[in-house]
């Protein structure tokens, strides 16, 4: 498997299928690539915030790929005519050759692009398994049950938000890794502006002296192969 942080909270995951989560491409100054550039089989988005939900019309349209959402996010982007997959919490959904889980996040939803006066449902992380199994966390902040998540589905790799004022910080990220015990954690959503600047290195002093999860910090644009 190899994975690519396509910056902020966007990662291009190819295993049996190649997934696009997040696509925050267009306005994000940090993006590795344009979305026009994107080829993918699934995209999966975690909640309706522009920072997440991004290109995914766009490039669900051109690629003519299925975008999995929340129930109320999916109906959303099934009236601006995209092939949308609904699912919600505790629900696995099985799309061409990859399985996604739906758990919870804790953190707010309303569709920016809808100027909030459409719900979003609520946010949400995604456990991707198209090979490995891939915790996508979204936005959230340190919640207990993320030690049930961790007994439950045994994520390989863990992509962490670290910077703060949106999400978890480097301290509360460090202890969701310490609790949910993934192989690898990556951290993301920090640094694409000021307001969540944090430094990844850090992060990792944090996540060694509490476990042995094994932090990849990654620059914009790099791989992991697995
Ligand atoms: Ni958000
Ligand atoms: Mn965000």
């Amino acid at each position: 498997m190899k994975i690519t942080w396509l910056g902020h909270a966007a990662f291009l995951i190819e295993g049996k299928d190649t997934i696009l989560v997040d696509p925050f491409l267009s306005g994000n100054p940090h993006a590795a690539v344009k979305p026009e550039d994107i080829k993918c089989d699934i995209i999966a988005v975690t909640h309706g915030h522009s920072d997440h939900l991004g290109d995914a019309v766009k490039i669900s349209k051109r690629c003519k790929v299925p975008v999995v959402a929340i129930a109320e996010l999916s109906n959303f982007l099934s009236q601006k005519g995209v092939e949308s997959l609904g699912m919600n919490f505790g629900g696995t959904i099985k799309v061409k050759n990859t399985t996604i889980t739906m758990v919870p996040a804790w953190h707010s939803a309303g569709i920016g692009e809808a100027k909030f006066g459409h719900s979003g449902g609520t946010a949400a992380g995604l456990i991707i398994n198209s090979g490995k199994k891939v915790y996508h966390m979204g936005d959230t902040c340190l919640f207990l049950d993320l030690k049930l998540i961790g007994e439950l589905y045994t994520p390989d790799v863990m992509m962490v938000p670290v910077g703060g004022l949106y999400t978890m910080n480097i301290k509360t990220a460090a202890m969701a890794v310490e609790w949910v015990k993934p192989e690898i954690a990556i951290p993301m959503h920090y640094n694409t502006w000021p307001i969540i600047e944090a430094d990844p290195n850090e992060f990792a002093s944090e996540v060694a002296s509490r476990c042995s999860s094994k932090v990849e910090v990654m620059n914009v644009g790099w791989s992991l192969e697995l």
